[in-house]
């Protein structure tokens, strides 16, 4: 499993400055392109997922990397797959909420009849940075009456404690930057 790991990582790329200066930037698309890696990233999620968390209804994938890998995961795991989307995508009656990140403030919405109360959910996404993205994520999850059961990420970048914001159990396959970047506040 280690050499799984040691593999997935492999296919990392870091670009330091971007999109700003200070943000050492984590690229995951190398994974995608190499169908070795990408299959071994389903099987760890996979395997973390069933050891960790019972039967899951529904997958929910954040726009836009949490759509690269959320629907083949619930596809694996016999869940439903509904995405999280940025404003003004998707149509009907919507929940919503706006939020802060690493570097940027956005919104989320999400259809109000794709969570049924009560449902078992995972939210799954590439990286846990602040934990702004995934905490949006939560409350969506909430104001519909899902059962939040936890999260889900390929990576955290440890030093900025994001998983202490979240509403349920954070799991990732391997830790990310453990320490600002040099430069960095
Ligand atoms: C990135 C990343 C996570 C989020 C993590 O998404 O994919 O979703 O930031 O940051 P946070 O923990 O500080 O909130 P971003 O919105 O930048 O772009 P994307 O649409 O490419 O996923
Ligand atoms: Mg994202």
């Amino acid at each position: 499993s280690n050499d799984r790991i040691e593999y997935l990582r492999s296919k990392l790329a870091q670009y330091p400055d971007f999109p700003k200066k200070g943000i050492l930037f984590e690229d995951i698309m190398p994974i995608f392109a190499d169908p070795k890696a990408f299959g071994i990233l389903v099987d760890l999620l996979v395997e973390l997922v069933q050891k960790q968390f019972k039967e899951i209804d529904v997958v929910v994938g954040l726009e836009a990397r949490g759509f690269l890998f959320g629907p083949t995961l619930a596809l694996r795991l016999n869940s439903s797959f509904v995405p999280v989307r940025k404003p003004n995508k998707l149509p009907g009656d919507l929940a919503t909420i706006s939020y802060k990140k690493e570097y940027a403030e956005d919104a989320f919405a999400m259809q109000k009849s794709s969570i049924k109360p009560g449902q078992r959910v995972l939210i799954v996404d590439d990286i846990l940075a602040t934990g702004g993205t995934a905490m949006a994520a939560d409350e969506l999850i909430l104001q519909l009456n899902g059962n939040l059961l936890g999260h889900v990420f390929l990576m955290e970048l440890g030093f900025l404690e994001g998983r202490n914001r979240l509403k349920a159990p954070t799991f990732t396959l391997f830790s990310g930057q453990t320490e600002a970047p040099e430069g960095s506040k």
